[in-house]
């Protein structure tokens, strides 16, 4: 057999470690744009990191290598060395992810050491197939996990494959390195959405557009998106009523005096489980299990719920500042499931909230409702109308199939084989 003449590569000689580093650290904070927002992956590895560890890889060392009779003395072997650097430092930051002529000179210098490696093997019997100049060998990650590795094979230039046992680093590896690279430079083909056609800025935008790259991809993804929540709105949307800030709310809470007369969009409806008092005396009446009353802890932010009690009636109001202990306990009484009555302090001990959730006598009644605000979160007490329309939704459609009967261990039961 004979032996393939490679030669060393640059990252068995030296690497600009600290600008890998620095740009490996900075991109951890990076929010916008990065395959960490696409779905979360424990083993995640940097973008920059695995750039470079690719190129380094990739390209020659250009130090002078007697038994191969390849390269250049030591004094141009750093001069070369350090271009190849400065490649890797470009290379690196995130700012140049998508820049091209950064991009185009990396792949330029892996090309470059490619064809002195044919070169190099020009006689060997396999040349034809293994050594083609014009060819790049195609890149594969059997092991791709999150798919960092691949992702940048695929931008310095190689065909990239990848590949994994679990199904969703599957999915992760698709929709990063399969489907754009399948609609790359084509423009988008879904309907423009209605709100889109009265905003003229983005309509002229859009017919300028090159849509190079995965930006028809893109667009497409967001036309859909704008479709499926049309569509959600249409069915559902009257169970999500927006919540008007009336005078009455204000006067209760005066911070809501800005949005008087204003419709909030709800982020979250938060309720509570009830059950009947154990206390013979108010056993007639639903009282709360609630493990936390706060809404928000946030330093000159804080905020949470207050149960006021008026006879046989309770109410939740919201109150703003740093929540006091008893906010933070809830309605519960030390550790595990075990609660007190809200009207005679009575314990309600978890066996008894156990056997009545048996007997399908819970209930639940809407604490607070967090809304939109202009400049975060706002907080507001439940509303009739949102908790009665909640409680009207009928689920046309339960799973039938079924479930593991341990709700403490929920593995998927095994495979059945026809
Ligand atoms: C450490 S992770 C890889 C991280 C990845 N290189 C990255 O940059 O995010 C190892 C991966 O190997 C996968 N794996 C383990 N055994 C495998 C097997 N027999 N066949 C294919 N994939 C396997 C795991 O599912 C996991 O995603």
């Amino acid at each position: 057999m004979t032996a393939i003449k490679s030669p060393k590569k640059l990252i068995e000689v030296a690497l600009p470690l600290d600008d890998i580093n620095v740009a490996a650290a900075r991109e951890k904070s990076i929010r916008h744009g990065h395959p960490s927002t696409l779905h979360l992956w424990w083993a995640r590895r940097p973008l920059a990191a695995a750039r470079a560890v690719l190129f380094a890889q990739l390209v020659n060392d250009p130090g002078y290598q007697r038994e191969l009779g390849y390269g250049v003395n030591k004094k141009e072997a750093e001069i070369k060395r350090e271009k190849l650097f400065q490649i890797i430092r470009d290379l690196v930051k995130w700012e140049n992810t998508t820049n091209e002529e950064v991009l185009n000179r990396a792949r330029e210098a892996i090309r470059e050491s490619w064809r002195e490696t044919c070169h190099l093997n020009r006689n060997h019997p396999q040349a034809a197939e293994l050594f083609n100049p014009e060819k790049l060998p195609a890149f594969h990650d059997p092991f791709a996990g999150g798919g960092a590795i691949p992702l940048e094979a695929q931008r310095l230039g190689l065909e990239s494959y990848a590949s994994d046992l679990n199904p969703v680093a599957v999915m992760i590896n698709k929709a990063m390195i399969e489907i754009p690279a399948k609609f790359s430079g084509q423009q988008p083909v879904g309907p423009i959405p209605e709100t889109d056609k009265d905003n003229k800025k983005k309509a002229t935008r859009d017919a300028f557009e090159t849509w190079s790259g995965a930006k028809g991809l893109a667009e497409d993804v967001r036309r859909y998106g704008h479709w499926m929540s049309k569509e959600a709105f249409k069915r559902i949307g009257h169970f999500y009523p927006k919540v008007r800030i009336t005078h009455e709310m204000v006067a209760e809470q005066p911070d809501l005096k800005a949005y008087e007369g204003e419709d909030l969009t709800v982020i979250a409806w938060l309720w509570t489980r009830t059950v009947k008092s154990p206390n013979p005396a108010f056993n007639h009446l639903e009282v709360p299990l609630v493990s936390s009353f706060v809404l928000s802890s946030k330093k000159g932010k804080g905020a949470y719920i207050e149960p006021v009690v008026d006879g046989d009636q309770y109410r939740f109001k919201i109150k703003l500042g740093t929540p006091p202990s008893e906010a933070k306990q809830g309605t519960k009484l030390g550790r595990g499931a075990n609660f007190n009555c809200l009207f005679s302090n009575t314990p309600i001990q978890s066996k008894y909230i156990y056997e009545q959730a048996q007997a399908g006598n819970l209930s639940q009644r809407l604490m607070a409702v967090v809304a939109q605000g202009k400049s975060g979160r706002v907080f507001l007490p439940p509303n009739k109308q949102h908790e009665s329309l909640a409680r009207e939704a009928k689920p046309e459609w339960q799973p039938d199939n079924l479930m593991p009967d341990n709700p403490r261990w929920f593995s998927p039961p095994m495979y059945v084989v026809a």
